[in-house]
């Protein structure tokens, strides 16, 4: 059975984490591929609330085997009291698998994160202050700290050693703070490399020896296509991939493995920290929203920006990730507006423009054009069928599946793992 992949189609904050705990039942592992612990990730099963910012949200389904692949980034401390939570709750993580090539974020990291955006002031991208760029870009410039470092003292020592190098002259010398020693460091760290240990594995291996042994394999990614290093509204993005191809450079699990690619699409557009967000909304409309989709961040508790649903970034979505379907979430959050606004298209210059601008100076200043379709005013949390749906509920879906490129087959009706309505099957 090949591998699916499930994802944000627009800002982030989707409902992502809801639609893996449902798919979680029917899986033999769930894999995070990017980013770490700026996620929040929201999970109703029954009465029961968990708020997942590290772990793959697979982790609620007692059959699934939850992964963190070599692609995240991993603060140990929130990692290992996340799994500490869950354990008091009763559920069970003894199944957890860390790749040992996944990187850790750093105490060193999280102070830059939050002195770097202290120092754009005005200019601040708004991040979540968890070191998630200051780690990615270690990565990259290769003076990282992986997992597997912390089983060797001598190396992750020379290793912490060359990345405060440099950082130690930034922070005294142009931010003004005090320098931060290595034995401190390397100690705090250590101090997490026994508890980890049972964790830690070969995922490159057993994600694709499950694979031949035609295992369900589902990668969970964390932000959203727009928040995306490379194809989102840059600067203004995560320090990852988010988008498809990010499952396979996360995980070491190759593209011909990969048979079904599920964009989570939330019913409207919500976007949290700063950037372009052509639909969002500064009226009652917009306060209405965030009211009723409680919309305030699982991470940071900010609220989050809110407007209409965009159909040029859906489409957007579907091709970059080579999306198969969608999942549409939060459509109850729509009931009770009469009509219900919808950009088709943008307008910059005075020009029509119908997809994605490349130049960032034309997004920043592209303006919504707004089909308007009729609302509903019937209670559809109890829907269990798209028959059920009130006839403007299920003309909005079928106009956002037509504007948005690939097939609607699945519709959150509610928080509730069973308040959903499959249209098609997802496996
Ligand atoms: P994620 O980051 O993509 O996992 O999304 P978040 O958990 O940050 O935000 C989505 C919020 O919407 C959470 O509070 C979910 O419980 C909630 N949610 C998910 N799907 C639905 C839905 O279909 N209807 C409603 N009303 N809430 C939903
Ligand atoms: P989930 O997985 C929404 C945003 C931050 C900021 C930008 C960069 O819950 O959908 P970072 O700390 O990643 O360097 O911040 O990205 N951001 C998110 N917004 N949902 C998320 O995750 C986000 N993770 C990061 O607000 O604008
Ligand atoms: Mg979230």
């Amino acid at each position: 059975m090949p591998a699916l992949v499930l994802l944000g189609a627009q800002w982030g904050d989707e409902g992502k984490g809801k639609a893996t705990d449902l798919l979680g039942g029917s899986v033999d592992y769930v894999v995070r591929y990017q980013g770490g612990n700026n996620a929040g990730h929201t999970v109703v099963v029954g009465d029961q609330k968990y708020a997942l910012h590290l772990l793959p949200s697979g982790i609620l389904s007692p059959g699934c085997t939850p992964v963190i692949g070599n692609g995240v980034v991993v603060d140990p401390s929130v990692l290992l009291s996340e799994l500490s939570g869950l354990n008091d709750r009763g559920v069970d993580t003894s199944k957890l698998l860390l790749s040992g090539n996944a990187h850790i974020i750093t105490p060193y990291n999280v102070t830059v994160d939050k002195v770097t955006e202290r120092f754009l002031g005005k200019r601040k991208i708004g991040t979540t202050g968890r070191g998630i760029g200051p780690t990615y870009a270690d990565k990259i410039n290769r003076v990282g700290i992986r997992v597997q470092d912390l089983y060797d003292e001598s190396i992750l020592t020379q290793k912490v050693e060359a990345a405060l190098d440099v950082k130690n002259q930034l922070l005294t010398k142009l931010y003004n703070r005090r320098a931060i020693a290595v034995d401190q460091v390397v100690e705090e760290l250590l101090g997490y490399a026994e508890q980890l240990r049972p964790y830690v594995a070969d995922t490159v291996l057993v994600l694709n020896q499950a694979l031949e042994q035609d295992k369900v394999v589902l990668f969970e990614g964390g932000q959203g296509t727009l928040l995306d290093i490379d194809h989102g509204t840059y600067p203004f993005v995560t320090s990852s991939n988010p988008t498809a191809g990010g499952a396979c450079t996360g995980t070491g699990v190759g593209p011909t493995k990969i048979s079904r690619v599920i964009g989570i699409l939330k019913a409207y557009t919500t976007r949290v920290g700063a950037g372009p967000f052509p639909t969002e909304l500064f009226d009652e409309d917009g306060e209405a929203l965030r009211r009723i989709g409680g919309e305030r961040g699982v991470t940071t508790g900010r609220d989050r920006r809110c407007g209409w649903f965009d159909a040029v970034i859906a489409r957007y979505a579907t091709r970059v990730n080579g999306l198969t379907d969608f999942f549409l979430t939060k459509l109850d959050v729509l009931t009770g507006w009469e009509q219900i606004p919808v950009c088709v298209a943008y307008e910059i210059d005075g020009k029509r423009v119908e997809e994605l601008p490349y130049s960032q100076s034309d997004f920043h200043h592209a303006k919504p054009v707004y089909e308007t379709l009729p609302g509903w005013s019937e209670d559809i949390t109890g829907a269990k069928s798209f028959a059920d749906l009130p006839k403007n509920a299920q003309a909005y879906v079928k106009a956002l599946e037509e504007m948005s490129g690939a097939p609607i087959s699945a519709i959150g009706v509610g928080p509730g793992r069973d308040e959903t309505i499959e249209i098609n099957s997802f496996l």
